[in-house]
């Protein structure tokens, strides 16, 4: 389906959340985790993402995550990011749901995100509720807590572990209540996040993805628009927008 005719539906919702993955960011120079030089075909999900990883060796661990960091604080929000800020200034985009940690939704001006997965530039301590907002990449192998002097780490979510139920609720309600949800590079293939748009399909909601290849979402989206998420979102925007000011 063409990007008019997409444009011509989503004129006619109310509530349009945003969905999105590594690929909003791949233009920012961040990389995705499974694409060809996706950081899962790099690096073993089993001795750096894991609880247990943490534990046996948390230097490597922390080594990884501030290799991470530094490239996140290096980086700007894309045309995408700035797009969908846009939207929410506009009224049009009422949140965003993501799967990323590196904080450019909110770099960009998007306000209401909620983040699935945590956030990078934060750690947390693992023995009190002590959390820390970093403004630059430490400088320690292993941050301490200030509070107590335990070992802090960084506040995303690991495989095996739960996702934050606050976040986990507010992406729900979000996903229950929009009429339109638009999906943005990702592969879809990480649960619980992925129900996310599934639960907006099942409640009626339109479904548009962009991503430059189909993804395990695609079968349930109304419209794909295949391409860069920096080329297609400015685009999707613009359209909107000037739709919305002809029919006002
Ligand atoms: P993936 O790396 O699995 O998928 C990235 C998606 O973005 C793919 O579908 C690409 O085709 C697409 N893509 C790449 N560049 C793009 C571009 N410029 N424009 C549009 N699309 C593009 O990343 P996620 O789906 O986000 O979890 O991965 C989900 C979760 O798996 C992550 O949050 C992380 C990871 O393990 C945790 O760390 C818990
Ligand atoms: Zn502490």
């Amino acid at each position: 389906m063409s990007m008019e005719k997409a444009v011509k539906l989503i004129a006619k919702v109310n509530y349009v959340v945003v969905f999105t993955g590594a690929g909003v960011s791949a233009e920012s120079g961040i990389p995705t985790f499974r694409g060809k030089d996706g950081l899962w075909k790099r690096f073993r999900v089993e001795d750096l993402a894991t609880p247990q990883a943490s534990a046996r060796n948390p230097r490597l661990v922390w080594e990884w995550y501030k290799w991470r960091m530094r490239i996140v604080f290096q980086a700007k929000p894309n045309s995408a990011h700035l797009a969908i800020a846009r939207l929410e200034k506009e009224g049009v985009v009422k949140a965003v749901i993501t799967q990323n940690v590196d904080g450019l939704h909110q770099a960009a001006g998007s306000m209401n995100v909620i983040e699935l997965h945590g956030s990078i530039r934060r750690a947390r301590c693992t023995a009190c509720d002590f959390k820390l907002e970093f403004q630059e990449v430490p400088l320690e192998n292993l941050p301490r807590c200030p509070k107590c002097r335990s070992l802090l780490r960084p506040d995303v979510v690991w495989f095996g572990e739960t996702l934050s139920l606050d976040a986990w609720r507010r992406a729900v309600g979000e996903a229950m209540r929009c009429d339109c949800m638009i999906v943005v590079g990702t592969s879809g293939v990480v649960c619980p996040a992925a129900y996310i748009p599934l639960l907006s399909k099942e409640r009626g909601a339109l479904i548009i993805e962009v991503n430059v290849k189909q993804s395990a979402l695609t079968s349930v989206a109304d419209v794909f628009l295949k391409g860069r998420a920096g080329e297609i979102l400015p685009a999707v925007a613009r359209a909107i927008l000037d739709e919305r000011c002809l029919s006002t």
